[in-house]
């Protein structure tokens, strides 16, 4: 091995190689501590999707697509420049919705892809898929939901149809997303929650409503579940350094598909909603909340956004307020390691 003498030229270049390696060194150190401990910055609370970053590069999958605040993301984040991965059930229902698209951003790049969050098996199928041709997942908008359907439906594993579609299918497809996840430099996880989940409990002595099923209660009940589970993923991956955000978000009330495909129109609830539905936000303004979290540089791990007016049903965007049973760690391991074994899905 030769060495070039020590001259002052080389010297100098030797400090300042070293100066850069110190500050890459840094930055990479700071770049991890961003994840653990942002300082909470308030949204500007007129955020809206021209304050979002330029989102060329990225790579997001929305399950949900189709309608209501899925389509919304999907088409406010391929107008960004995002790739965006529309995941749901219906491929009808997902080509409408990328045509839709193409033509309000015909350079958008969009596909769709089957899942169905109710069956284990459709949920790994998806994410095998996307394994064996993404170099890595942005950022993963667990959005799907189904809400209050009158009789009790159970899932192709057997669970009760709502923490299944709303929750446990989400805590399955972000587990085995995981490593694609890592391979992004800003890896986020966006999950849906619900004001609903604030007059929620974790029914552990009949989590899936086989002894009394009230079609509200589970729902608000899976919303709590998604809700905790999004707090949790963050301190699991501060602790084992998996580098990622794990934001939770809700919209307020928005006019979607979701009352109509749930109790149904006809319903009190959907009746009730008749009446009401013009103070309510659009799907479009329904979709900022989730937006901010996936796209905003300032967007906090482990924080929950979500309107700020009327009882956080509409507004202005903000920091939601986190219901007590959400912040409560005392059953958070116990909802996680019985989610693994419902699902046999383990982080790593
Ligand atoms: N609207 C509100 O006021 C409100 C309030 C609070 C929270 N939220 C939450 O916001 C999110 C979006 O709801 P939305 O109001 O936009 O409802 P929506 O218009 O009914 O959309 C729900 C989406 O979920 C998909 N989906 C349902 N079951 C699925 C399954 N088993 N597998 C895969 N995809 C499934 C549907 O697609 P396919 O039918 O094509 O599969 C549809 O794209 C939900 O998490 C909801 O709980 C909504």
């Amino acid at each position: 091995m030769s060495h070039s003498p020590a001259t002052p030229s080389n010297t100098a270049t030797q400090r300042l190689l070293n100066a850069a390696r110190m500050l890459f060194t840094i930055s990479a150190m700071a770049g991890t501590l961003a994840a653990q401990a942002t300082p909470r910055t308030e949204p500007k609370p007129d955020w809206s999707t021209h304050d979002m970053p330029s989102q060329k590069g990225r790579i997001v999958l929305v399950t949900g697509g189709t309608s209501g605040m899925g389509y919304e993301d999907a088409l406010a984040l391929t107008r960004a420049g995002a790739e965006v991965i529309i995941a749901a059930r219906n491929a009808e229902r997902g080509r409408e919705a990328i045509t839709k698209i193409k033509q309000a951003v015909p350079e958008a790049r969009v596909q769709f892809e089957t899942l169905d969050l109710a069956n284990l098996q459709s949920v790994r199928d998806l994410a095998n898929r996307l394994q064996g041709r993404l170099p890595r997942l942005d950022v993963l908008i667990n959005n799907a939901a189904i809400m209050s359907p009158p009789v009790r439906g159970v899932s192709a594993d057997g669970y009760e149809m709502q923490l299944a579609t709303n929750y446990l299918g989400h805590f399955a497809l972000t587990g085995l997303l995981m490593p694609l996840l890592r391979k992004s430099d800003d890896g986020r996880v966006v999950s849906l929650s619900s004001i609903a989940a604030g007059r929620a409990s974790l029914n552990f002595d009949d989590l899936q409503a086989e002894r009394s099923y009230d079609p509200f209660a589970s729902y608000s009940q899976s919303k709590l579940a998604v809700l905790k589970w999004s707090i949790e993923l963050q301190q699991r991956s501060d602790a084992a350094g998996w580098g990622i955000r794990s934001i939770a978000a809700h919209p307020g009330v928005a006019v979607t598909e979701l009352i109509a495909r749930g109790p149904g129109l006809d319903s009190e609830f959907g009746k009730q909603w008749a009446v009401e539905r013009d103070l309510y936000h659009s799907a479009a303004q329904g979709a900022l909340p989730t937006l901010y979290a996936a796209t905003a540089l300032e967007a906090v791990g482990g924080a929950y956004y979500g309107p700020t007016g009327d009882n956080e049903k509409r507004g202005p965007l903000g920091f939601a307020k986190m219901p007590p049973a959400a912040a409560d760690r005392s059953n958070s391991a116990t909802l996680w390691q019985l989610s693994e074994r419902l699902t046999g899905v383990t982080y790593r």
